[in-house]
């Protein structure tokens, strides 16, 4: 509705007929349309009263703004800040009226705003939106040529790991949405956007499993298949365990994932995963960074669980991680890197796998340092094997 059309007095909250709030004391068309349809609706058995209820309806209209991505779901919100604890329990949208008779719906455990929330939680889900690719036609799939048994072995090693954990990224935050209340939409629609986009690398390592002969291989040991994530209890904790740890570990990865490719097509698909993988990432970063702004009682507890993800990483940096040795994907990854499965070329290979080792460690620290927990780097709580390596 636009403003010339619909009313805009106070009066009508209450009910009352008459001004229309534009000082004139006069009945505006808008008004006059409005009494109309409800004389109409009351002939014909509806009840519309609903639309007496907002005295501000049709007054602010909402402008696009095509040079800053246009009409975005941050600039909703102004006066309708999420409440620092929602008693919303009937999937009411934040800032619609209550109905008393609303059933309950859900008896969401997330109900506390520091328990989700981050500060561009929106900004994130449009950004999402707007990236989203798809693996049919933005991959150069036609540049895959015949490569070595040994290299298309490895990779079909490494693209069987990688489905699987991405399986795992879509389907842990996925069961948190529902227990999240509709006054935190933000964060719940970007985890929606999330699972979306591991559907998406589900599929692009799947399909490069097959583009080119070859197929899946080993299944990783149960433990790689985030069972810690997927255990955790506090949606915080689940989220430092799989956006800043486990998909930490994977962004590095793929951020240098020209290393291993061996054709456009594979380039491809590392650069755009990382990209999604940067989002995904930074909703973990940012929501702990509001957690410890805005819930310091619970740093202990972070901390807490930061050693235990830590003492993941100093045995390799963590099982979910492809460049961690003594797993099938890491032999695969060591030889992608070095070219080979000859001596000469593993030797190369593991030297490479260190490096990426150490700049997911390093980025991993700067990550906590951001969040705010930065202070476990000096103070020696920090699991030694990591500086360790960072200093390998
Ligand atoms: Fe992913
Ligand atoms: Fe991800």
């Amino acid at each position: 509705m636009t403003a010339e059309t619909t009313p805009t007095g106070t009066t009508s909250t209450n009910g009352t007929n008459g001004t229309n709030g534009d000082g004139g004391g006069g009945v505006s068309p808008g008004r006059a349309a409005l009494d109309a349809l409800l004389e109409a609706g009351r002939e014909r058995g509806y009840k519309l009263d609903w639309m007496l209820a907002r005295d501000t309806l049709g007054e602010q209209v909402l402008e696009m703004d095509a040079q800053h991505g246009g009409l975005l779901l941050q600039d909703l919100e102004p006066g309708l800040e999420p409440p620092e604890h929602s008693d919303n329990l009937t999937g009411r949208p934040r800032g619609a009226n209550i109905r008393p008779s609303a059933p309950r719906v859900g008896n969401y455990s997330i109900r506390t705003k520091s328990d989700i929330w981050l500060k561009n939680a929106a900004q994130l889900y449009e950004e999402a939106v707007q990236r989203q690719w798809s693996s049919a036609v933005d991959i150069p799939w036609s540049t895959i040529e015949e490569l070595p048994d040994d290299i298309e072995r490895a990779e079909c090693q490494l693209t069987t790991f990688l489905t699987e954990v991405e399986f795992v990224a879509g389907d842990v935050p996925g069961k948190w949405i529902a227990e999240t209340t509709p006054d935190y939409f933000e964060p719940r629609m970007f985890l929606i956007s999330q699972i979306m986009d591991e559907a998406r690398h589900m599929d692009v390592f799947r399909k490069r499993t097959f583009a080119n002969g070859g197929g899946l291989l080993m299944q990783t040991p149960a433990r790689v298949a985030g069972v810690e994530i997927d255990s955790a209890r506090d949606f915080t904790e689940m989220s430092a365990r799989l956006h800043i740890a486990g998909e930490g570990v994977v962004l590095s990865l793929f951020r240098m994932g020209e290393l291993m490719s061996y054709n456009d097509a594979e380039k491809s698909i590392y650069r755009l995963a990382a990209s999604d993988e940067s989002r995904h990432v930074a909703f973990g970063v940012m929501h702990l960074q509001y957690l410890r702004q805005t819930d310091p009682g619970r740093s202990e507890e972070i901390h807490n669980y930061l050693d235990d993800i830590e003492l993941g990483f100093s045995q390799g940096i963590g099982v979910q991680n492809p460049a961690a040795p003594g797993m099938p994907a890491s032999d695969a990854v060591t030889i992608l890197l070095g070219g080979g499965s000859d001596a000469a070329s593993l030797a190369e290979g593991s030297k490479i796998a260190l490096a990426v080792r150490q700049r997911q460690v390093k980025e991993y620290m700067q990550r906590i340092r951001v969040a705010g927990f930065g202070d476990r780097f000096e103070n020696g709580r920090a699991n030694p094997g990591l500086l360790e390596l960072v200093n390998a």
